[in-house]
């Protein structure tokens, strides 16, 4: 299989499983528990039908949407993931150029491979920044002053990781932060010779947000579920989110955000938009899917807060049931990481060729010519 045979995500998927060792592709792929969430996500979208327009002249239509103060390209916000060039070489910077491109929101984690400064240096395109709150109180205000220095768009809060989901594959893979070639896992590794040599002989891992102030996940090998568990601050409260919210001074989202109770408090604290998501089912397995509970989170907080339902997204017409819905946007990780450690750059580009085809497709069929005449009319819950 190759790049040019890859015509939606799952043959991105599929291109990945064929080049990555196995416990890497585990880690992309992977979610928590019986995976029941991670499967509902994608799951959830097809039981929601579109209901179209005919003859409504839809030769110029615009797919652009205004979310977290910029606009976007397409109603799409690649989300942030860790460890990106343990996936590709290229990493965060293939994933930035790409987002560029097509003119679209894309987010680095605390646990990036390449810095905030060099993110920043490479693209003027919308970027957020994750933050995950670390007992280390010195690292969070270090991330923070480095984002307002790099002037980054938005800081992201990841609240979803209190402690980490019961990663499976992980567990029986060992995968770890660095990679960890040990007897069992060593042969897994060695028969993906590109892959391998490409991580053993370009630019040596490193996670430069953090490695300032701690060594676990560079110099010390950890698991991400020994990471959350033993780096983050499990103290975190809606004071502690009010506190970086005002530390940041800036455009801030809630990310992980579930319930309309805590889609209140994020509209109390002031946050400018929540990413209603259950971190790609990496977390807690049997939680809703964030388009399962969308709905619901409109109705409450509807244009008081922009809504941006993460996960399971797949098509572009995922994205379009979404905003029929009420979000303001879609996003997704799985949809460009696919193509990351598939192809790189050149992978994303084609992933979001794809998806920008499939979303004006869809919305020409649907008979509108903006994402706004998206609405709960032109949908129908099975
Ligand atoms: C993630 N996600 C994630 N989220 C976050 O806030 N910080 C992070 O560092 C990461 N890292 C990460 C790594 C990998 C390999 C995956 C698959 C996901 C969650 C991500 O931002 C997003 O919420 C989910 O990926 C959404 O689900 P889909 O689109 O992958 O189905
Ligand atoms: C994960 C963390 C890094 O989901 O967010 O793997």
């Amino acid at each position: 299989m190759r790049l040019n045979d890859c015509h939606n995500i799952d043959d991105f998927r599929l291109l990945a499983k064929q080049r990555l060792p196995w416990p890497v592709f585990d880690y992309i792929d992977g979610a928590a528990d019986d995976e029941l969430t991670k499967n509902r996500n994608t799951a959830a979208f097809a039981d929601a039908d579109l209901v179209p327009d005919v003859l409504a002249g839809v030769a110029e239509i615009d797919t652009s949407v205004t979310v977290l103060g910029r606009k976007s390209a397409l109603p799409l916000i690649l989300s942030p993931t860790a460890l990106q060039r343990v996936f590709h070489w290229q990493g965060e910077r293939a994933v930035a150029r790409a987002a560029q491109k097509f003119g679209l929101w894309f987010g680095i984690s605390s646990l990036a491979t390449v810095s905030i400064e060099e993110i920043a240096a490479l693209t003027s395109g919308p970027k957020m920044f994750q933050l995950y709150v670390h007992k280390d109180k010195g690292l969070n205000r270090s991330m923070i002053e480095r984002c307002q220095e790099a002037q980054f768009d938005c800081m992201t809060l990841t609240v979803d990781t209190i402690v980490s989901g019961k990663r499976e594959r992980c567990a029986r893979s060992g995968f770890t932060s660095p990679p960890r070639f040990t007897p069992s896992s060593a042969l897994s590794y060695a028969i993906k010779p590109r892959w391998a040599l490409d991580y053993l002989l370009r630019e040596k891992f490193a996670l430069p947000n953090l490695d300032s102030h701690v060594d676990e996940g560079t110099g010390e090998a950890v698991s991400i579920a020994g990471y959350f568990n033993t780096m983050l601050d499990q103290s975190m409260t809606w004071d502690t989110a009010a506190q970086i919210k005002s530390d940041w001074g800036g455009t801030f989202c809630l990310k992980g955000v579930m319930s309309v109770a805590d889609a209140r408090r994020a509209v109390e604290i002031g946050a400018d938009a929540i990413m209603i998501s259950n971190h790609g089912g990496r977390q807690l397995d049997g939680s809703r899917a964030p388009f399962d509970q969308l709905a619901e989170i409109v109705d409450a907080v509807g244009g008081e807060i922009e809504i941006i339902c993460d996960g399971g997204v797949r098509r572009g017409t995922h994205a379009l049931k979404a905003l029929a819905t009420g979000a303001t946007c879609a996003s997704g990780g799985r949809l460009y990481l696919y193509a990351l450690a598939a192809a790189g750059q050149a992978g994303v580009e084609r992933a979001l060729t794809l998806l920008q085809d499939e979303i004006e497709r869809g919305m020409r069929l649907m008979g509108v010519t903006s994402v706004d005449q998206l609405n709960r009319e032109r949908l129908r819950a099975r």
